[in-house]
């Protein structure tokens, strides 16, 4: 197992070769990656994973996060759980070609997690409640064994109008357009969550990714002591 750095590595994955494996998709399929690549540094989070290790990706929606693994190293077993039978089927459809990835149809608060190398969750604790939030990182923190990884990306409470625009975006998505199920939100501040894995036994690095877009995302590379 490739070993996280702190450093970041040079992204490795392209937005072509993400397009290209959602190629014959419909619209709304085709649309989210080209929407999450203005939205959010997507492709720059992957080069945190480590390579060699199996994964599970909690909350893995059509996959986008869970190929990106898959397309940063081949080698990499992946387990992608979701909630949302509609986007499990699409990415079953889209990302069924891809050896080694297993999407499953399940709620990350109720599944029983395999022991894994890295947890990956992706923008989707704040729709939970807080200790079930709580709850999904301790599950996690059960799974890896010492050394392994938990990368966490959420949006953080600063800077504020980022912090802000989110809000409004999300409102829009999840309340109105109903692409996320969810009702309400938990955003969290990096200390809550710094201090949260830390009492899980995590060594954590923070990494604010806000720069250069409208959102205040941040991620946590939480590596079992
Ligand atoms: C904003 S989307 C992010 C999807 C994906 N991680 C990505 O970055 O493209 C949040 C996802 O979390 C999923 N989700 C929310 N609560 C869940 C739960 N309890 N169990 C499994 N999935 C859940 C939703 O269905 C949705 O697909």
């Amino acid at each position: 197992m490739t070993p996280v750095s702190a450093s970041l590595r040079p992204v490795r994955v392209t937005r072509r070769a993400v397009y290209g494996l959602f190629r014959g998709a419909g619209f709304p399929m085709k649309l989210y990656p080209r929407l999450k690549f203005r939205m959010c540094p997507i492709l720059r989070i992957e080069a945190y994973v480590p390579d060699g290790c199996d994964i599970l990706d909690l909350g893995c929606g059509n996959g986008l996060f869970t190929a990106i693994l898959k397309l940063g190293s081949p080698d990499r077993k992946i387990i992608g759980i979701d909630l949302d039978a509609r986007k499990i089927t699409a990415a079953r459809r889209f990302l069924g070609k891809l050896r080694g990835v297993d999407f499953r149809l399940g709620n990350v608060v109720s599944a029983p997690y395999p022991k894994t190398g890295a947890c990956t969750i992706i923008d989707v604790l704040y729709l939970l409640p807080v200790e079930t939030q709580n709850a999904i990182l301790k599950k996690c923190a059960g799974a890896l064994p010492s050394g392994g990884t938990l990368i966490l990306k959420e949006m953080d409470l600063a800077p504020r109008w980022k912090y802000a625009w989110n809000a409004v975006q999300e409102t829009i998505s999840v309340k109105i357009v109903g692409f996320t199920l969810g009702s309400r939100f938990h955003f969290r501040g990096r200390e809550d969550y710094a201090a949260t894995l830390a009492g899980l036994g995590f060594d954590v690095e923070i990494i604010p990714l806000h720069r250069g877009y409208a959102y205040s995302h941040i991620l946590y590379v939480a590596r079992k002591k």
